[in-house]
């Protein structure tokens, strides 16, 4: 386990609209650079950053043409290792987008592999042996290459599936996961990582890391030995190298796939509650999210499905709360700036490893109704430019406003406005995120108990020596706790809250970590 990660609070780039310094309209690696300092005064000690290599960008970077090359389009990969050196100056880890499960059908390895004669990738994507055959559940796609056959699809149609082999071949082209010829993919993914941990990477953020063996069985066997092999190098070679899963399942992707940390997702039919989302059990989103101020959220829908997931993975890794991704709607698009705080507040105190998506931290919209870009659909709305000041283009590029990636949300606010406001919730997350860097306690794994989780109460959890209070809903509210131990004075708070007389007394909208004294 790497040692910085239980301290580690992240922020997820999206490079196409963070900060664009050659006035093209996109965001580029040397304005990652340019913003590190930002980064660090936010209090966030390690970035996530999506795709940035070589691509036709059908899916936003997620269809790799190359995993060693830069993208032309965000600098070089000069400028990259600057980055992760310049990062590193100033404590900052840097974990890159690995996408093991499929490349961009413009990939050399899928150009070779879709030729009619066998050459070394002709195994390196998953191949029917008829031009016209398509099978059980997954996508397939004929006509477009000499070789006699259709491929398997990973995602979109410019996706084509990496062969990682099947858990039990049933036809005669599906190769097993055991086969030498899929453990090449195997080896090709370890180059890759190799290559860029050599250069001074910190890790990598895994996308579909449970799609590789295809019909994997139950809990996903197949897959978690592939992945398990690859931990097993990186402690050995890389042992301060962090592996976070989009898996959206701890137990899986972290007592038995071996990933240090794995994102609570509510998406791609994962279907759980988030602190950020609520849900009805037919799926449906409600609108009854924890942190809104009518107070009919439910804290306990939340604490069912994540208390017994966090008691899996105790001591083995950590489960990652997002304020969003690039996938979802901000949380802006439901929450207020006064119920955007609690839920940062509650964000940066429970266990685990905390992602911050650029841009929530000023309480940045959802943009309905954007036409899609890249491959974006309804997650465009969230890809929108990072609103840095009042100036052209909210200080995110100097390009005329036509020729931007996506349009600025210039009738949004801008980080120049929020830090000039002693109470906004820029500051309040700065104040956040100071506090957990200050806390032993507020550490990925130390100690979490919840002393009180219901319907219309306070939500009331111990972190070590802490103990902390939140009340989303608009009116106040008093409970009687059995509280063994010393309360101990407020060391931070949002709103009014005191305990008095064996009573915790939450103030309307509040927030508040009371620490043991000193013994
Ligand atoms: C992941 C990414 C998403 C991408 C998909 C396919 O879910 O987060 O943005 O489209 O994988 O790579
Ligand atoms: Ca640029």
């Amino acid at each position: 386990m790497p040692k910085w990660l239980k301290n580690a609070v992240f922020y997820e780039i999206y490079p196409q609209s963070f900060y664009d310094t050659n006035g093209d309209g996109i965001g580029d690696i040397p304005g990652i650079i340019e913003k590190l300092d930002y980064v660090k005064e936010l209090g966030c000690s390690a970035l996530w950053i999506n795709p940035c290599y070589d691509s036709p960008f059908k899916d936003a970077g997620y269809d790799v043409r190359d995993y060693k090359k830069v993208a032309p389009r965000y600098g070089t990969n000069e400028d990259l290792y600057r980055l992760f050196k310049t990062a590193h100056k100033k404590g900052i880890r840097v974990l890159l987008d690995l996408v093991p499960g499929h490349t961009s059908e413009e990939h050399e390895w899928f150009k070779a592999s879709g030729k009619a004669e066998r050459n070394e990738y002709s195994d390196r994507y998953i191949w029917t042996d008829c031009w016209i055959a398509g099978m059980e559940g997954h996508p397939y796609i004929g006509g477009e290459c000499e070789r006699d056959g259709t491929y398997m699809l990973n995602f979109f149609k410019s996706q084509p599936a990496l062969n990682y082999g099947f858990y039990r071949p049933k036809w005669p082209w599906q190769i097993s996961y055991k086969d030498e010829r899929v453990k090449k993919t195997r080896e090709a993914l370890w180059d890759i990582m190799c290559f860029w941990l050599d250069k001074g990477c910190d890790g990598f953020r895994v996308d579909m890391a449970d799609s590789l063996v295809k019909d994997d069985g139950e809990g996903k066997p197949g897959t978690c030995e592939i992945w398990r092999e690859i931990r097993k190098k990186l402690d050995k070679q890389y042992p301060e190298a962090a592996l976070v899963s989009e898996w959206c399942n701890p137990e899986a992707a972290i007592c038995n796939a071996g990933f240090h940390a794995d994102f609570y997702l509510d998406h791609w039919g994962n279907g759980y509650n988030t602190l950020m989302r609520d849900y009805e059990p037919n799926g449906d989103e409600n609108d009854n999210t924890y942190f809104k101020k009518d107070g009919n959220g439910d804290i306990s829908r939340f604490l069912k499905e994540y208390l017994p997931r966090l008691e899996k993975i105790k001591g083995k890794g950590y489960i990652s709360l997002i304020t969003c991704n690039h996938d979802t709607p901000r949380p802006a698009r439901k929450l207020d700036e006064s119920e955007l705080k609690l839920a940062f507040a509650t964000i940066l105190t429970l266990p685990g490893v905390p992602f911050i998506y650029y841009g929530d931290e000023i309480g940045m919209k959802y943009v309905e109704n954007m036409p899609t870009k890249e491959g974006g659909y309804t997650r465009t709305g969230t890809r929108t430019p990072m609103q840095w000041d009042n100036t052209r283009n909210c200080g995110f590029s100097s390009a005329p406003a036509k020729k931007l990636y996506l349009p600025v949300d210039v009738k949004g606010t801008s980080v120049a406005k929020e830090s000039k406001n002693k109470d906004s919730l820029f500051n309040t997350v700065k104040a956040l995120t100071a506090l957990k860097n200050s806390c032993k306690d507020l550490s990925a794994d130390a100690p979490f108990e919840v002393v009180l989780g219901k319907k219309g109460k306070p939500f009331v959890y111990r972190r070590g020596r802490l103990l902390i209070v939140v009340n989303p809903a608009d009116r106040a509210s008093s409970v009687k706790v059995d509280i063994c131990g010393e309360i101990g004075k407020c060391i931070y708070s949002i709103g009014n809250t005191e305990i008095k007389d064996g009573k915790i007394n939450a103030g309307a909208q509040s927030f508040a970590v009371f620490k043991e004294d000193d013994r």
